[in-house]
């Protein structure tokens, strides 16, 4: 049974709604000429053909329905589309071609669905035939891992936000983003599985602005893993497992003006590791594992001179919320002569 409510025309801009709530066969071209929303409460399937003659639409909302497959040739004549939504859907597997005509593709929406890699469920080079496409997001589905021999996405210089969030990924490969030379946001956060990340995996993204690894389970960064990420302005590292810092990690991040490093599991940081980060405006770092030892004096001395930088809730396990410096610094050489007297530190 399929209901169709019609709008003439406003201004410029045709807009029609459509509403239905099994899949039709009827074609949908002689009712919706530019942009097509369909609302369902149970869209359970698409047939191949129920798009055919929409040469003209821009969009296509499909999110927050059943369905659970998609015939290869399903979008087939849709060149002009701009954004298409299937988030909140079933699907499991998508053909390898099923994207392939949508060259004005700008926004490709998949979260919540039930996307995997393991077998096959995203095929090799799913993602090659998008030159247009500035966002994708593939945030909630369980893609586990992504093997390199897959090379999903082909050149695509124009992409820049990119929603790998809350994807159960355990490891990544590391030419994983090298084709996304344009990139200004990477949300890759919320995967508790993923411990490491590949030294290069950041190589070419001279562009990016806003990098999101918060909620992971990262326990160590490689020294250069950020050194080619010369744009970055939000760096998000909260809420890892990090225990350590190399002293070059931030150096060559000349625009970096947010960092978090709250919730980790650091004891120590390097006196210079924020040189170079010049234009750092707030850091956080509370809730680690700051050791009493007399080597963070070089750090404490670092905030000391950078009194311009926001620096909430640094404090010490043992010793929690000091907010003055002096008070630090004391407590420091306390520790120190402490370790000096009696051979053990306070922590
Ligand atoms: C897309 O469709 C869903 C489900 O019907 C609706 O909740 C959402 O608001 C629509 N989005 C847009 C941008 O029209
Ligand atoms: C698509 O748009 C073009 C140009 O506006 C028009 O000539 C053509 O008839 C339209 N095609 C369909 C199938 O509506
Ligand atoms: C896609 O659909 C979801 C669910 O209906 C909606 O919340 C979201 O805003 C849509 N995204 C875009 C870019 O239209
Ligand atoms: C990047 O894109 C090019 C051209 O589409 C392709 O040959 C190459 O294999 C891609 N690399 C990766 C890592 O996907």
């Amino acid at each position: 049974k399929n209901q169709w409510a019609y709008e003439e025309p406003s201004e410029s801009m045709l807009f029609i709604l459509l509403l239905f709530q099994l899949a039709s066969i009827l074609p949908l071209s002689l009712f919706c000429p530019s942009e097509c929303v369909c609302v369902s409460d149970g869209l359970a399937s698409v047939s191949a053909d129920i798009f055919q003659g929409l040469v003209n639409l821009t969009e296509l909302n499909l999110s927050k329905n059943q369905i659970a497959k998609l015939d290869a040739n399903v979008f087939q004549g849709m060149t002009s589309l701009n954004d298409l939504n299937l988030s909140g859907n079933l699907l499991r597997k998508l053909p390898q071609t099923l994207f392939h005509n949508l060259v004005q593709l700008k926004s490709l929406i998949l979260y919540s669905n039930q996307l995997e890699t393991l077998e096959n469920e995203i095929p090799p080079q799913l993602f090659w035939h998008l030159p247009s496409l500035l966002t994708l997001t593939l945030s909630n589905n369980q893609l586990q891992y992504l093997p390199a021999e897959k090379q999903l996405m082909g050149h695509m210089p124009r992409l820049q936000e990119l929603y790998l969030y809350n994807t159960n990924l355990n490891t990544v490969p590391w030419n994983l983003f090298a084709n996304m030379t344009g990139l200004r946001a990477l949300n890759f956060h919320y995967n508790e599985k993923l411990s490491s990340l590949p030294r290069d995996l950041f190589c070419c993204q001279t562009n990016l602005q806003k990098l999101s690894l918060k909620y992971n389970n990262l326990q160590h960064l490689h020294p250069d893993q950020f050194s080619q990420l010369v744009s970055l302005k939000i760096l998000l590292l909260n809420d890892n497992v990090l225990q350590s810092l190399s002293s070059r990690i931030f150096h060559n991040l000349p625009n970096l003006a947010k960092l978090e490093l709250s919730h980790n599991h650091l004891s120590y940081l390097p006196g210079d590791v924020f040189e170079g980060a010049d234009s750092l405006q707030s850091v956080t770092l509370g809730h680690n594992r700051w050791d009493c030892v007399c080597n963070i004096m070089d750090f404490v001395e670092w905030i000391k001179k950078n009194q311009r930088v926001k620096k909430n809730m640094f404090h010490f396990e043992s010793f929690p919320r000091i907010k003055s410096i002096f008070l630090i610094k004391a407590f420091i050489v306390f520790c120190c002569i402490h370790i000096f007297l009696w051979g053990f530190k306070i922590s």
